[in-house]
């Protein structure tokens, strides 16, 4: 092989791996994953409350379990968020219930305020 038809081969295969990639990033998540945004806070609220997809994803194996309940994929849209209907297992409630295990780790309950409340 000469050495332009070799640089040409390996352009192609890294090409090709690039799309590759790019299809692998596809299947995964036909979203892009957000950055972390506050949630908003309301009147009452004793402390904003930072949602992470970064931090959720590494122990929730699908987008549905959240998105094909009652969490919308978009911001703002989930309705009113009030601890009323958290205790009634929607929403975070879903989950930070004190009953619910994902990748083995007891997700932690509602009664640890501070661990969704920063100030
Ligand atoms: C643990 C729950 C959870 C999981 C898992 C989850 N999301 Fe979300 N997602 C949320 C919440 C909460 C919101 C905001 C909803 C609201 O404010 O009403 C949101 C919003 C979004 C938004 C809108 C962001 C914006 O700026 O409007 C996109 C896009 C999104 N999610 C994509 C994904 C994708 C892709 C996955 C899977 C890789 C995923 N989510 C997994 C909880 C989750
Ligand atoms: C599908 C289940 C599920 C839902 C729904 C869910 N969470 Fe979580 N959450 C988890 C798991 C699992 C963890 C990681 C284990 C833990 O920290 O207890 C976690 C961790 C967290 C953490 C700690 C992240 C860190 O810094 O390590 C916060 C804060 C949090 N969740 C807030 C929320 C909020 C706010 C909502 C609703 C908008 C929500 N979660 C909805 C499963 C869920
Ligand atoms: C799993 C996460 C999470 C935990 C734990 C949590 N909250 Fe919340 N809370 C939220 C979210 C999300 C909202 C909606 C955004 C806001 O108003 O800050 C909210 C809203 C509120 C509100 C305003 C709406 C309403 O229901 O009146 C109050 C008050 C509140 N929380 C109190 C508490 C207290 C007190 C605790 C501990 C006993 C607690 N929260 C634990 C996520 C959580």
């Amino acid at each position: 092989m000469s050495r332009r038809s070799a640089r040409l081969a390996l352009l192609t295969l890294a090409a090709g791996l690039g799309l590759l990639l790019l299809a692998d990033g596809a299947s995964g998540a036909e979203v892009k994953l957000p950055p972390d945004f506050p949630i908003r806070k309301s009147e009452s609220s004793p402390g904003q409350v930072t949602f992470s997809h970064a931090r959720h994803v590494a122990k929730v194996d699908t987008c549905s379990a959240c998105h094909m309940r009652d969490l919308k994929m978009k911001r703002d849209a989930s309705g009113p968020m009030t601890m009323a209907a958290l205790e009634k297992g929607k929403l975070c409630g879903a989950c930070h219930d004190g009953k619910t295990t994902l990748r083995g780790t007891r997700v932690f309950p509602l009664d640890q305020c501070d661990a969704c409340h920063k100030d």
